[in-house]
């Protein structure tokens, strides 16, 4: 099979590789002796990765590996106690050998994919998606009326947590960087966009009548100090990723005297050895794709060769939505 290998940690540029590999056993590491074997369509492309390609991620296989957490495709074989079969379409996370004609998840991170999805969407529902029913939900304890801001609201957690918070019956305010990214926004079902500027904070105080009641922060930086500014008493800031570059400090005094929270929302540890939980946010998810509420935003694709391009466009900051790599035509 084709594959595209990481050989090297020398950035996007040149640790990319396309290799000919021997075809995978039926064998996932989370699940020793077994695993979904899937022909992979579209292969999800994340911020992970290009971290990876510099040995910046916490998880550091040996090299060369295949990276690639999240795929969608048509089940080649399954445990008999799957809850898939052979032919079913199904969208699945791997966590690494994504990037490959063929890709081996386990058995509770792979979910039917619903027929009004394509391929390329199937490839941006899981990581994001699950990640952001998670955050909102079970971390941050987001009610029905209350108000969420979400910083990088134009990124593949950013689309997706919009979307998530609207199906729980909330107001989503998004922050971002440019008026193309506001476009993005908006298309995700954003109620409100907020540039970032010296005075988002005002803006979103201003929208939300004096506070919000959940911040999602894919971001952290220099921001995150205004992010725990905005919000209302028993506000909750979920930690979520840090893109902006620096990990943020937080002077506790001002929970204390906000009466706020700051929540961290770390989804693959939490959910890796609880497949019944997995189940259940992958139905809650697949309930709102069956509703509308949930449809993936498909920024760029790329063909599988031209992996290195994808991870530049998010390296760059000009990714919006999913960036997919396109295995199979169809
Ligand atoms: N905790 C979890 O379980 C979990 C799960 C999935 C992902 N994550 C993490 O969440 C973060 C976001 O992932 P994603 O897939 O949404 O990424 P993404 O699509 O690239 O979006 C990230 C957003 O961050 C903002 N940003 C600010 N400074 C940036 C910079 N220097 N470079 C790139 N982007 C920058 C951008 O928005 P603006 O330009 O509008 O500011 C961008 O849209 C990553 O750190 C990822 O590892 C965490």
């Amino acid at each position: 099979m084709k594959a595209i290998q990481i050989v090297s940690e020398s950035g996007p540029d040149s640790a990319l590789e396309l290799v000919e590999l021997p075809e995978p056993e039926p064998s996932h590491m989370l699940t020793p002796g077994a695993g979904v074997v899937i022909d992979v369509h579209a292969a999800g492309v994340s911020f992970p990765e290009v971290l990876q390609t510099r040995g910046e991620y916490q998880l550091k296989p040996p090299l060369p590996f295949v990276p690639g957490s999240e795929v969608s495709g048509v089940v080649r074989s399954a445990p008999s106690e799957a809850r898939v079969n052979a032919g079913d379409r199904v969208a699945a996370f791997c966590g690494l050998g994504g990037f490959a004609e063929t890709a081996v998840a386990p058995e509770f991170f792979t979910f039917a994919l619903a027929p009004a999805l394509d391929f390329a969407q199937g490839a941006g529902l899981i990581l994001n998606y699950h990640t952001a029913y998670f955050a909102l939900v079970l971390r941050g304890r987001l009610k029905e009326g209350e108000t969420v801001l979400v910083q990088g609201g134009a990124g593949g957690v950013g689309t997706a947590a919009l979307q998530v918070a609207k199906g729980l019956g909330a107001r989503t305010i998004a922050v971002v960087s440019n008026d193309a990214k506001q476009r993005v926004a908006a298309q995700a079902g954003a109620d409100d966009v907020v540039l970032l500027n010296d005075d988002w904070k005002d803006e979103v105080r201003a929208l939300s009548g004096g506070g919000v009641d959940v911040v999602l922060d894919p971001v952290g930086g220099d921001r995150f100090t205004d992010s725990l500014r905005s919000l209302r008493e028993g506000g909750r800031l979920i930690v979520v990723g840090f893109t902006g570059g620096s990990i943020p400090q937080v002077k506790v005094n001002r929970l204390l005297l906000g009466n706020t929270e700051v929540v961290g929302a770390g989804w693959g540890a939490y959910v890796m050895g609880k497949p019944d939980l997995n189940r259940e946010v992958g139905a809650a998810v697949n309930r709102m794709v069956d509703e509308r509420v949930i449809r993936p935003i498909v920024g760029a694709r790329f063909p599988l060769e031209r992996a290195g391009e994808a991870l530049h466009a998010i390296d760059e900051r000009r990714a919006t939505g999913k960036v997919v790599l396109d295995v199979r035509s169809g």
